[in-house]
Protein backbone atom coordinates (compact mmCIF):
# COMPACT_ATOMS: atom_id res chain seq x y z
CA UNK A 1 0.00 0.00 0.00
CA UNK A 2 1.26 3.33 -1.26
CA UNK A 3 1.57 6.25 1.30
CA UNK A 4 1.69 9.46 -0.06
CA UNK A 5 3.58 12.63 1.44
CA UNK A 6 3.58 15.58 0.47
CA UNK A 7 6.89 17.06 -0.04
CA UNK A 8 6.28 20.19 -2.10
CA UNK A 9 5.34 22.41 -4.62
CA UNK A 10 6.52 21.39 -8.04
CA UNK A 11 7.15 25.31 -8.30
CA UNK A 12 9.30 25.17 -5.36
CA UNK A 13 11.91 22.99 -7.35
CA UNK A 14 13.95 25.54 -9.71
CA UNK A 15 13.34 24.51 -13.34
CA UNK A 16 16.36 22.65 -14.39
CA UNK A 17 16.99 21.90 -11.04
CA UNK A 18 16.88 20.04 -7.70
CA UNK A 19 15.99 20.00 -4.10
CA UNK A 20 16.72 17.50 -1.86
CA UNK A 21 14.74 15.68 0.94
CA UNK A 22 16.08 15.15 4.55
CA UNK A 23 15.31 11.69 6.04
CA UNK A 24 15.24 10.09 9.57
CA UNK A 25 17.36 7.55 8.23
CA UNK A 26 19.87 6.77 5.18
CA UNK A 27 20.84 9.75 2.79
CA UNK A 28 19.07 12.33 1.51
CA UNK A 29 16.57 11.93 -1.80
CA UNK A 30 17.09 14.40 -4.55
CA UNK A 31 14.16 15.89 -6.01
CA UNK A 32 14.30 17.01 -9.93
CA UNK A 33 12.13 18.88 -12.20
CA UNK A 34 13.18 19.15 -15.38
CA UNK A 35 11.85 22.08 -18.27
CA UNK A 36 8.79 20.14 -18.65
CA UNK A 37 7.60 19.62 -14.87
CA UNK A 38 8.67 16.64 -14.80
CA UNK A 39 9.49 15.61 -11.46
CA UNK A 40 11.94 12.61 -10.99
CA UNK A 41 13.48 11.33 -7.24
CA UNK A 42 16.37 9.70 -6.83
CA UNK A 43 18.78 8.80 -3.47
CA UNK A 44 21.11 11.88 -3.77
CA UNK A 45 24.38 9.51 -4.45
CA UNK A 46 25.54 8.65 -8.02
CA UNK A 47 26.20 5.49 -8.88
CA UNK A 48 29.80 6.05 -9.67
CA UNK A 49 32.19 7.29 -6.52
CA UNK A 50 28.63 9.05 -4.25
CA UNK A 51 28.14 12.14 -6.36
CA UNK A 52 25.45 14.59 -5.04
CA UNK A 53 23.48 14.38 -8.14
CA UNK A 54 21.15 16.94 -6.40
CA UNK A 55 23.73 19.70 -7.78
CA UNK A 56 23.87 17.91 -11.09
CA UNK A 57 22.54 19.58 -14.46
CA UNK A 58 19.36 18.76 -15.44
CA UNK A 59 18.69 17.88 -19.16
CA UNK A 60 15.60 16.13 -20.98
CA UNK A 61 14.96 13.31 -18.41
CA UNK A 62 18.70 13.03 -17.11
CA UNK A 63 21.34 14.53 -14.51
CA UNK A 64 24.67 14.52 -15.36
CA UNK A 65 26.25 13.96 -12.12
CA UNK A 66 29.00 17.42 -10.89
CA UNK A 67 31.75 15.47 -10.17
CA UNK A 68 32.79 13.40 -13.41
CA UNK A 69 30.22 13.64 -15.14
CA UNK A 70 28.36 10.28 -15.82
CA UNK A 71 24.69 10.68 -17.29
CA UNK A 72 22.13 9.36 -14.92
CA UNK A 73 18.48 8.79 -16.16
CA UNK A 74 16.45 10.14 -13.83
CA UNK A 75 13.13 8.28 -14.33
CA UNK A 76 14.93 4.77 -13.52
CA UNK A 77 18.06 5.72 -11.62
CA UNK A 78 20.99 4.07 -14.10
CA UNK A 79 23.89 5.47 -15.51
CA UNK A 80 23.94 5.69 -19.59
CA UNK A 81 25.91 3.71 -21.59
CA UNK A 82 29.09 2.98 -21.81
CA UNK A 83 28.79 3.65 -17.65
CA UNK A 84 27.28 0.88 -15.66
CA UNK A 85 25.29 1.42 -12.15
CA UNK A 86 21.99 2.53 -10.77
CA UNK A 87 20.91 4.67 -7.67
CA UNK A 88 17.74 4.02 -6.02
CA UNK A 89 14.35 5.42 -7.55
CA UNK A 90 11.94 6.65 -5.66
CA UNK A 91 7.98 6.91 -6.96
CA UNK A 92 6.42 10.13 -7.37
CA UNK A 93 3.04 11.38 -7.61
CA UNK A 94 1.82 15.19 -8.50
CA UNK A 95 -1.33 15.92 -7.30
CA UNK A 96 -3.04 20.00 -7.53
CA UNK A 97 0.86 20.97 -8.43
CA UNK A 98 2.22 19.33 -5.12
CA UNK A 99 5.17 16.55 -5.14
CA UNK A 100 4.30 13.30 -3.42
CA UNK A 101 7.02 11.21 -2.29
CA UNK A 102 6.05 7.16 -0.88
CA UNK A 103 6.72 7.39 3.31
CA UNK A 104 6.83 3.89 3.25
CA UNK A 105 9.71 3.81 0.37
CA UNK A 106 11.43 6.80 1.95
CA UNK A 107 11.05 5.30 5.89
CA UNK A 108 12.70 1.58 3.97
CA UNK A 109 14.40 2.16 0.73
CA UNK A 110 18.92 2.35 0.24
CA UNK A 111 18.65 2.55 4.15
CA UNK A 112 22.26 0.80 4.16
CA UNK A 113 23.91 3.13 1.26
CA UNK A 114 27.04 5.01 2.76
CA UNK A 115 27.65 8.64 1.58
CA UNK A 116 30.98 9.30 0.39
CA UNK A 117 33.71 9.72 3.37
CA UNK A 118 34.79 13.13 1.59
CA UNK A 119 34.04 15.32 -0.62
CA UNK A 120 31.05 17.05 -2.03
CA UNK A 121 28.70 13.56 -1.91
CA UNK A 122 30.18 13.32 2.01
CA UNK A 123 26.54 14.06 4.47
CA UNK A 124 25.78 12.73 7.64
CA UNK A 125 22.44 11.15 6.25
CA UNK A 126 20.04 11.80 8.81
CA UNK A 127 18.92 15.04 10.38
CA UNK A 128 17.71 14.26 13.29
CA UNK A 129 14.05 15.42 13.46
CA UNK A 130 13.42 17.15 10.28
CA UNK A 131 12.15 14.13 8.43
CA UNK A 132 11.34 14.70 5.01
CA UNK A 133 12.26 18.25 5.23
CA UNK A 134 12.51 19.53 1.67
CA UNK A 135 16.65 21.57 2.15
CA UNK A 136 18.35 23.50 -0.69
CA UNK A 137 21.18 21.61 -2.43
CA UNK A 138 24.90 22.35 -1.29
CA UNK A 139 26.37 24.56 -2.91
CA UNK A 140 30.24 23.41 -3.75
S1 LIG B 1 30.64 10.40 -8.78
FE1 LIG B 1 29.18 10.81 -10.30
S2 LIG B 1 30.24 10.60 -12.15
FE2 LIG B 1 31.70 10.12 -10.62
Amino acid sequence: MTEWKKICLVTDIPVLGARRVARSRGLDVAVFRNDQDQVFALLDRCPHKGGPLSQGIVFGTSVACPLHNWTIDLDGGCAKAPDEGCTQKFSVQITGGAVHLDSIELATLALDVQAPRAGPGASTGATGDESFAVQTPHTA
